[in-house]
């Protein structure tokens, strides 16, 4: 028996080293000593691997750098580990780099995608592919109106729409080929390791440096934020409970406009760090093209079939995150020197 066929499971676990992937890992490994996990990511400037320092020694921890566009690459590394699982969350994530350049959206998103259905189609002993997805595949919704898991795609970005065609291939490899595979499309994450360029830790970032909050549009938008460490806990239940070939949404129903929550942070920082309130570093800047208005998903399924509930509420989720952020100022340094800040003059410049 090689290394890796003493594992019961075998796991690889693409994006590992990004947001959600590397608390999804930092969860899971210390959980499942009987299971390996192998972190599979290019790192883009999305990624990063000091996020996994804590289990990078761990005995069921590896690490491989693989471009899911490299096909052979990712089929070398499914032989070397015997990978049996795939949870898939590499993906390029951020909607406002989908509008300034969508090429690398399509290639990963969707290209990436089919090649890892691709390495697992004709192995033989496949267990589980794990899709991780987004709300955004629904587009906007009217208020009052929440997305169930039979809701019709409607994308607005190349972001939502390259990873509503992922979505779309999932599906297609499961009927056709018959291998076991779940969807999970989940809300607005936040918390440790969010890459500084999205709502919250860009709000806590700038809030810090007395630089203004940009806001799009009216500010007015909603969004359902979900702390992450209970999306892990769903992806877990959901890897090991979820009936095959279906999909699950993934919320809090934590609906609230994007000025009430840069509202609450900018209050919580406030209380922390004292001086002149930072709500006045608000700035209304020119809306995000195709801005979809209102994100809202009915999550009842994974609630009455698997037995998952947040744990973490809107307040208390905010309150770690901000203390996160304020606390590992030298990650937050790290990913926003040089192109972090060519991306920033490129993107809010002229707004
Ligand atoms: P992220 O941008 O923080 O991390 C993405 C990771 O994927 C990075 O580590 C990056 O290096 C890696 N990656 C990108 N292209 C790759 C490639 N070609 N080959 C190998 N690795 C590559 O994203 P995230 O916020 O952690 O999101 C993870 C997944 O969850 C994505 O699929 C995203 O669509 C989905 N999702 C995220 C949210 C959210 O709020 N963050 C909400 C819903 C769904
Ligand atoms: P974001 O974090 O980019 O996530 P998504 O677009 O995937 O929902 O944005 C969350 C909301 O915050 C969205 O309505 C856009 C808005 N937003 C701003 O108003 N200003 C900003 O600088 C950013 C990054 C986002």
């Amino acid at each position: 028996m090689g290394f890796a066929e003493q594992f019961e499971k075998r796991i690889m676990v693409t994006g590992g080293a990004g947001f959600i992937g590397s608390n999804l890992l930092l969860y899971l490994v210390p959980k499942y000593p009987g299971y390996l996990f192998i972190s599979l990511d290019c790192l883009t400037y999305a990624g990063n691997l000091s996020n996994l320092k804590p289990i990078e020694n761990s005995s069921n921890y590896r690490f491989e750098k693989i471009d899911l566009r490299d096909f052979d690459g990712l089929q070398r590394s499914f032989n070397r580990y015997s990978v049996n699982s795939v949870i898939h969350l590499a993906a390029e994530s951020h909607v406002d780099r989908s509008i300034m350049g969508p090429s690398d959206f399509i290639s990963t998103n969707i290209l990436g995608t089919f090649n890892l259905l691709e390495a697992v189609r004709k192995r033989a002993g496949f267990q589980r592919f794990h899709h991780v997805s987004t709300d955004e595949v629904y587009g906007s919704l009217e208020e009052s109106r929440q997305a169930t898991e039979t809701a019709p795609y409607n994308p607005s970005s190349p972001y939502a729409a390259s990873k509503a065609s992922a979505d779309h291939l999932v599906r297609a490899y499961y009927k056709t080929y018959g291998f076991d595979a779940v969807i999970t499309n989940c809300s607005n994450n936040y918390g440790p390791f969010q890459f500084p360029e999205k709502l919250i830790p860009l709000t806590i970032k700038n809030a810090k440096d007395g630089l203004p909050i940009p806001v799009y549009g009216d500010g007015r938008q909603i969004r359902d934020w979900l702390y992450v460490e209970d999306h892990c806990r769903a992806i877990d239940l959901v890897f090991h409970g979820g009936k095959p070939g279906e999909t699950y949404n993934i919320s809090a129903g934590n609906e609230r406009i994007n000025l009430e929550v840069i509202g609450s942070v900018c209050g919580i920082m406030d209380e922390i760090l004292g001086g002149d309130p930072r709500e006045g570093l608000i700035t209304m800047v020119k809306d995000r093209p195709g801005h979809d208005r209102r994100y809202a998903l009915d999550s009842s399924r994974i609630r009455s079939e698997l037995g998952w509930s947040p744990a973490v509420s809107l307040e208390e989720g905010l309150r770690k995150t901000v203390k996160w952020y304020l606390e590992n100022s030298s990650w937050v340094e790290e990913c926003t020197t040089g192109d972090y800040r060519k991306y920033y003059e490129k993107m809010y410049r002229d707004r």
